[in-house]
């Protein structure tokens, strides 16, 4: 498996290009694609990455990328992310790292947003694999989970009673669907819930995905 995401993250790096501002995303699949950049560094190129959580951070330095803050730069060249799970029309639950809100807020502002995932993060429906990971202020947060719960899914903080805490000092509920029939609905009504900081539904953001899969790269464009 890990084969798939190593290729799936060293094809996505051959669209970085000399002299790009390169959003960089977080988890086992975007960890080889920073690898990746930082062998470009080390060839010459001329690299500036923006990360999309602290563990990011901390590879890149050790990679030699130099890096900015997102509010450093007007606009992202590409961001090289993963995901959770990607549904025929491309939209994507991610977060299951614990960095979405980064993660969203970097992929917002970048011209080419390129998901790198193994076959099988594939799904008909969104939520039929993957929790959907929602982060929440701490204030007032097992209110907040009832409200998530209201709109028909099990919310479970992420660490229970020793609760996962983001970089952004926030909690995560993993929110069980059985399936998700319409994400965009869905979205509209976890952003009305106060007390919602973001939602791991990415929607109709990616521009490429590369899938590996055992039978070869596919790269699926919008
Ligand atoms: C990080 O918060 C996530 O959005 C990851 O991009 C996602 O969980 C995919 O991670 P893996 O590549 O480790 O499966």
């Amino acid at each position: 498996m890990s084969e798939l995401k190593r290729q799936a993250a060293e094809t996505a790096v051959g669209y970085v290009k000399d002299g790009m501002v390169v959003g960089l995303g977080t988890g086992s699949t975007a960890y080889f694609a920073v690898e990746a950049i930082g062998r470009l560094v080390d060839q010459g190129y001329s690299l500036r990455g923006v990360p999309t959580s602290k563990a990011t951070e901390d590879q890149a330095r050790k990679c030699g990328i130099p890096l900015l803050e997102l509010d450093q730069v007007d606009r992202i060249d590409v961001t090289i992310d993963g995901a959770d799970e990607v549904d025929g029309r491309m939209d994507l639950i991610k977060g299951l790292g614990g960095a979405l809100l980064r993660e969203k807020m970097v992929a917002y502002i970048s011209n080419q947003k390129v998901i790198v995932v193994d076959e099988s993060k594939l799904v008909s429906k969104l939520g039929q694999k993957a929790p959907l990971p929602v982060e929440v202020v701490p204030f007032g947060h097992k209110r907040t989970g009832k409200h998530l719960e209201s709109l028909g899914c099990r919310a479970e903080l992420r660490g229970g009673h020793t609760p996962f805490v983001t970089d952004n000092g926030n909690l995560i509920f993993h929110c069980r669907f059985e399936c998700i029939d319409d994400p965009y609905e869905l979205e509209l009504q976890l952003k009305q819930i106060p007390g919602v900081v973001e939602t791991g539904l990415f929607l109709r953001l990616a521009t490429k995905v590369v899938v590996a899969g055992e039978r070869g790269i596919e790269v699926r464009e919008r």
